[in-house]
């Protein structure tokens, strides 16, 4: 296999995996990629590595440009396994040396025996014959360990997690693929792995402000070299809470009633002009859920009651978006019950450590909403409308 020249004498030689469909909870029907980049130079050096079953197809394709014997360094930006976990293989082949943030060899020393490491700090440089290294450390985007490397003539970021997508493809930069599935699988991407880190991106963007950068070489998807300000604006955006006038309508139903619920809720948004979007969550999955709740101003939550609490797959839902955080939505809890509730209680509980507003009183209903009930579900979206447009 070949390596990909992003710029001069610097090469992606990572990874292609088409048939990944579970990024660790998160769902990734386009498969991924595991970027790895190669400086060719005085000394080679090999900029993160890739996930280990594909580690002879990184080899096979370093070994395009170079024996792969020369490579002379290795930087690690990043412990979690997907980057790390062929870099045992990796310094038994070479014989190089790994460098990483100290958090970055503390968590490389969790993870693996026996390899030889040494701890950059923050804003460090390295003289690789004409061509200057740095290292950027961005704590928490999202691992105590991350850090950017910089190739200073080349303006060049090697930004890690930072501006990926879970996109396999043939193509390797922003130029040559469909800008609509490049931007969904950006926010789809930033949604369920870097929501919860908006402060450390504005912080980083603050760090990174003055670079001079041509290429945005992530570690998964396409490598952005054309429109950088393109995702650079929707990472500000993101990372400030921005939305828009929308409403995701989120739910589980178990013989019907909580469905009912839901879409007259839906429509009452829907009459305010708002837009709408409902999942049932029988039919969808968390991670896409997140995507559309990115730039939305309200999440509505919806379940039936099922042995005094939430519905499974609506408490599997909650609970995932309470770990991710999202900042500045408007959060309102809905469902139905037979004779004992429990699952609208637990939902608002939820949903207040989540840290949504959560001001709009809940909305139960007993079996079965009868038309007037359906008429109140309307109302209640119409009042959720409202609040979106603050008005
Ligand atoms: Fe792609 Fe945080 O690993």
């Amino acid at each position: 296999m070949k390596a990909v020249e992003i710029t001069k004498d610097v090469y992606w030689v990572g990874a292609i995996d088409w048939n990944v469909r579970n990024f660790h909870g998160y769902t990734t029907p386009r498969g991924s990629t595991y970027n790895a980049y190669l400086i060719r130079g005085d000394t080679n050096v090999l900029i993160d590595t890739v996930k280990k079953p594909f580690f002879e197809q990184m080899v096979s394709r370093i070994r395009s440009v170079i024996d792969p014997k020369d490579v002379g360094l290795i930087v690690s930006n990043h412990v979690e396994m997907d980057h790390s976990s062929s870099l045992p293989m990796a310094q038994g082949l070479t014989g190089a040396k790994i460098l990483a943030s100290k958090k970055g060899i503390e968590g490389l020393g969790f993870h693996y025996d026996n390899i030889v490491m040494e701890a950059v700090v923050d804003g460090h440089e390295l003289r690789i014959g004409d061509r200057t290294v740095r290292f950027i450390e961005t704590p928490m985007l999202h691992w105590p360990d991350s850090m950017f490397t910089y190739l200073v003539e080349d303006k060049v970021l090697f930004s890690m997690d930072g501006f990926g997508q879970h996109l396999a493809t043939t193509e390797r930069f922003d130029d040559q693929v469909d800008q609509d599935i490049l931007m969904f699988e950006a926010a789809k991407y930033y949604a369920n792995i870097l929501l919860p880190f908006g402060a450390q991106v504005l912080k980083t963007f603050e760090k990174v402000k003055g670079l001079d950068i041509n290429i945005l070489a992530t570690s998964h998807g396409i490598i952005w070299r054309k429109d950088l300000g393109k995702i650079i604006n929707a990472y500000l955006s993101w990372a400030k809470g921005e939305s828009k006038e929308k409403a995701v309508v989120v739910y589980d139903t178990m013989w019907g009633s909580t469905q009912i619920m839901a879409e007259a809720i839906a429509d009452g948004i829907a009459s305010e002009g708002v837009e709408v979007r409902p999942y049932r969550l029988t039919n969808s999955d968390r991670s896409e859920v997140m995507k559309e709740v990115l730039d939305a101003r309200a999440v509505v939550v919806g379940s039936p009651t099922l042995n005094n609490g939430m519905f499974p797959s609506v408490a599997d839902f909650v609970i995932y978006m309470r770990g991710l955080r999202p900042k500045g939505k408007i959060g309102a809890a809905f469902g139905s019950y037979g004779w004992g509730g429990g699952a609208v209680k637990a939902m608002r509980e939820n949903m207040e450590k989540t840290g949504l507003d959560m001001t709009l009183e809940d909305l139960e209903m007993r079996y079965v909403p009868k038309e007037d009930e359906k008429i109140k579900c309307f109302e209640y979206g119409r009042a959720i409308g409202r609040k979106i447009k603050g008005s």
